[in-house]
């Protein structure tokens, strides 16, 4: 048994044939489960598979298991939200439940069959769905904020405005995205911002103030009342004061 199973093992390691090599680009939510099978043809005649995971720059964590010797498998991956996913007759997948950022890489599962090796890859993005919101934050200035989303979500508004655009990156992986716009022109009053994102679309709307900030607004005015105030005041003062040296001088005119 041992020696036939070298024997198949040098054979296969000597006529490596390619079958196939599939690379898959797999987006999933945060906080979701994920089934990462790795073939989705029936293979027979499968001597070992293996699952190889590359997550950032830490070292790959390897798991192999061999069809022949009543499906031994060996690992050195430690992740509990990892699991297998055996079932008669296939190749097992790979279970991820609840998927974290942290999950996010490649994932290579090689299955050694008598008539091949066939390579299935994924590479896993994690997307995260950013909160949206809307506010007025002055004279005519509206803030749209996508907060924590990843990737980063794209923002714009209808009707155009004079817009800054601001990025914060959390520790993380998620990004807030925040899009401070001016509308200068009184007669645009309400403003749409859409917020595009991997995870789905938002859009809100806000009505901007008329004219100049409430908060602003009673102080100048007050003061532009007193200062009308107190110059009509004076101009009517001045006036009378003009007609009272006038009747005086009248009136000693007349005296002499
Ligand atoms: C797992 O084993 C492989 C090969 O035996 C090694 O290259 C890798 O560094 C190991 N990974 C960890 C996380 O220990
Ligand atoms: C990431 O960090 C930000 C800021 O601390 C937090 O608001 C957000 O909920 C976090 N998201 C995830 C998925 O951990
Ligand atoms: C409000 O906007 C108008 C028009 O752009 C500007 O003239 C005015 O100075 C602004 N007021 C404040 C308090 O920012
Ligand atoms: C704004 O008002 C002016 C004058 O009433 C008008 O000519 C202009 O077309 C208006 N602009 C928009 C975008 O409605
Ligand atoms: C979001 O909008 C874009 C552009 O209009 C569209 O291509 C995409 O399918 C939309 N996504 C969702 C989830 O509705």
């Amino acid at each position: 048994m041992h020696t036939l199973g070298r024997i198949s093992t040098l054979r296969l390691l000597i006529s490596i044939i390619i079958m196939g090599s599939v690379d898959i680009s797999l987006p999933v939510l945060v906080d979701t489960k994920a089934v990462l099978s790795c073939s989705p043809i029936l293979l027979t005649n499968v001597i070992i598979t293996t699952w190889e995971i590359f997550l950032g720059d830490k070292p790959p964590c390897i798991r192999t298991q061999r069809r022949d010797t009543n499906r031994i498998s060996k690992t050195n991956c430690t992740d509990k939200r990892m699991t297998w996913l055996n079932r008669p007759d296939q190749i097992p997948a790979l279970q991820i439940d609840p998927v974290a950022i942290t999950h996010e890489g490649h994932y290579r599962c090689i299955v050694a069959a008598h008539d091949g090796n066939f390579f299935y890859e994924y590479q896993l993005q994690v997307l995260v769905a950013p909160e949206v919101t809307l506010f007025q934050s002055e004279n005519r200035t509206a803030v749209c904020k996508a907060v924590a989303g990843r990737p980063a979500a794209r923002i714009s508004w209808t009707p155009g405005g004079d817009c800054v655009p601001a990025y914060e990156y959390w520790s993380n992986g998620t990004v807030t995205v925040q899009s401070t716009c001016h509308w200068a022109d009184g007669n645009v009053s309400i403003v749409s911002c859409s917020v595009f994102h991997e995870t789905g679309n938002w859009s809100r709307s806000i009505e901007l103030n008329p004219g100049v900030r409430t908060l602003a607004f009673p102080v100048s005015h007050l003061l532009i009342i007193l200062y009308l105030k107190s110059s009509i005041f004076l101009v009517i003062l001045i006036i009378v004061g003009i007609i009272y040296f006038q009747r005086i001088n009248d009136c000693r005119l007349k005296m002499l």
